[in-house]
């Protein structure tokens, strides 16, 4: 392309985006299609406030490669590849090269989704530099191809990822159920661990798609919870939201262990931060379980409970904070 052309194509300017990370209440876990990620379920998320990232993004025609700097350091080689793989998809392999800077206002790559806010913030910035469509839904359908969950993290609020028709994507993408301010939850999130996880969630669930036997099983009692957690949301039934919510993760995380060979996101905390939450319940707190790829566990409760589950995770010797989230925005950009 001549430089004339893409000066008119590309917009140079420095554009900054924030994105901020969703926990699912029905979880995502297998593909129809790797190679386009096509989820093989639907999901039900929360977007959260508390968990965000922010990127700068600039297209540069003086690099020769894209730069990626992740949290003032360069990105390892495979993330870096990530985003360039990502970047052509949406913006062309005759774009110029960029320039990112992206930081998370919490542990990337431990089970806190930040691959979700990451390629959420970057999809919204990289569109308005590309010249794209603005509307959520295609903006949703782009962060997907980087991230499954990145697509709901389009949205504020309640997002649900439907499974679409077309072979190709198109029709793959989040809607907002219910945006940030429809009901107020809360998740609580004890930090176990500060690792990265072993097993990333795209090769974790490729493998359980090869070798789970409960694989068909997990595939087709997604729909239940994908209606219950609905009404659950539509009647605002704490109960009946948090014990889907907790069912979905559960069901998840089995699956993920008859994997062949097995996987187990979970550490020692983990274990007692679910029975700590178990016996809140017991006593009369109604407060739920939830974790994803990580070792981390979150707890979804009411705001009245917030301090008496707060007291109760901080309890276990292994935790090192916990954060406490509301329902948060889409993503947004801080200029243009
Ligand atoms: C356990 O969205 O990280 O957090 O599409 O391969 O990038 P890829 O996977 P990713 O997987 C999220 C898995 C999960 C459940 C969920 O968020 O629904």
């Amino acid at each position: 392309m001549k430089e004339k052309q893409r000066r008119e194509k590309y917009n140079f300017g420095q554009l900054t985006a924030v994105a901020h990370s969703n926990i699912a209440l029905v979880k995502y876990w297998g593909k129809r299609s790797a190679a386009k990620n096509l989820p093989a379920v639907g999901s039900i998320s929360l977007t959260l406030d508390a968990l965000k990232t922010e990127t700068t993004f600039q297209f540069d025609a003086s690099l020769n490669s894209d730069l990626f700097i992740l949290n003032e350091k360069p990105a390892s080689e495979f993330r870096r590849n990530r985003i360039t793989e990502f970047l052509n998809c949406l913006a062309g392999t005759d774009r110029p090269f960029a320039r990112i800077e992206s930081k998370n206002s919490f542990p990337t790559g431990a089970g806190l989704a930040s691959s979700a806010s990451g390629f959420a913030a970057l999809t919204k910035a990289v569109s308005c530099a590309a010249g794209l469509d603005q509307n959520t839904e295609s903006l949703s359908t782009l962060a997907r191809m980087g991230s499954g969950s990145a697509a709901r993290s389009m949205h504020g609020g309640y997002a649900e990822m439907k499974i679409g028709d077309d072979a190709g994507g198109s029709d793959d993408y989040a809607i907002q159920l219910y945006d940030e301010g429809y009901w107020d939850i809360r998740l609580l999130v004890a930090i176990v661990s500060i690792g990265s996880k072993e097993t990333g969630s795209t090769e974790g669930m490729i493998r359980t798609a090869e070798t789970a036997p409960y694989y068909k099983a997990w595939i087709e009692s997604s729909g239940t919870d994908l209606v219950d957690v609905r009404r659950a949301l539509a009647s605002r039934n704490f109960t009946r939201l948090g014990e889907v919510a907790e069912h979905s993760c559960m069901k998840m995380h089995g699956l993920i262990m008859s994997a062949r060979p097995s996987m187990l996101y979970w550490e020692p905390g983990t274990v007692e931060l679910i029975r700590t939450i178990w016996d809140l319940r017991s006593q009369g707190t109604p407060a739920y379980v939830t974790i994803d790829a990580g070792p981390q566990v979150k707890a979804i409760c009411r705001p009245q409970d917030v301090d008496r589950v707060k007291q109760a995770l901080e309890s276990v010797p292994d935790v090192i904070r916990v954060i406490e989230a509301r329902p948060g925005p889409g993503a947004y950009l801080l200029n243009k």
